[in-house]
């Protein structure tokens, strides 16, 4: 490439920062939720993710997700943790569902969730940045993880009564005994919100 081919692509590059910066500074990238991005926006997050996902999640161990005990323990987590956004048996909707963009995938449905254990479990323990997919794993064992995957596992073919009567039976247990409402000074209340409207009929 000779000097003046090089000063040409360095104009066209200076020019191209330049007028991203402009869109950016005249508030012309719409930030609200409720825009979708273009195609080629969201395949490059996709991608992005991926990648990320496959090249972080760590060799652990996987426990027997079929194990009936894991799943029960699962269930009233998943109830107070996960539902509002990720919707259970029984539910089709919720105001956090609906409202945020990425819209968390809906797990119980067959079709979601195929990935390897070990990727679910990392992102479950750390979140997913700028997509409201927070990092349980500040509050939540590895075991506790584990029992969240194996119900989610059990939710593709579970009834909503199947669901409700696990969820009444089991505890909510995370925040390592901490769910009575309080954190690591023991003086401030933790909040647990449940958004979810009553099971559809
Ligand atoms: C405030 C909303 C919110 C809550 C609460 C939440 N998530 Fe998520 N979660 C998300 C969003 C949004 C995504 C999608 C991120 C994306 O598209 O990159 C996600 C993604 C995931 C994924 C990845 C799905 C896949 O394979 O691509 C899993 C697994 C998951 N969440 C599990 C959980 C579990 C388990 C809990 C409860 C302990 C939970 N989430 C609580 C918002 C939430």
């Amino acid at each position: 490439m000779n000097l003046n081919n090089l000063k040409f692509l360095i104009k066209i590059c200076f020019l191209a920062a330049a007028t991203g910066f402009l869109i950016i500074w005249f508030g012309l990238f719409n930030i609200s939720a409720r825009v979708e991005h273009w195609d080629i926006t969201s395949n490059f997050i996709e991608f992005v993710r991926e990648r990320s996902i496959r090249s972080n999640a760590e060799a652990v161990t996987v426990p027997d997700l079929s194990d009936k005990t894991r799943v029960a323990r699962g269930a009233a987590n998943y109830a107070a943790m996960c539902a509002q956004c990720h919707l259970a048996p029984g539910f089709s909707s919720s105001e956090l569902h609906e409202g945020l963009y990425p819209q968390p995938p809906v797990l119980s449905k067959p079709d979601k969730h195929e990935r390897e254990p070990i990727e679910t479990f990392w992102i479950i323990k750390n979140g997913l940045k700028m997509t409201a997919m927070p990092a349980w794993g500040i509050y939540n064992s590895d075991e506790q993880i584990w029992d969240l995957i194996a119900l989610i596992e059990a939710l593709k073919d579970m009834s909503s009564d199947e669901y409700q009567k696990l969820v009444a039976a089991g505890e909510h247990t995370h925040a390592k005994g901490r769910h009575a409402g309080e954190n690591d000074s023991g003086s401030e209340k933790m909040i647990h919100t449940n958004l979810l409207h009553a099971p559809d009929e």
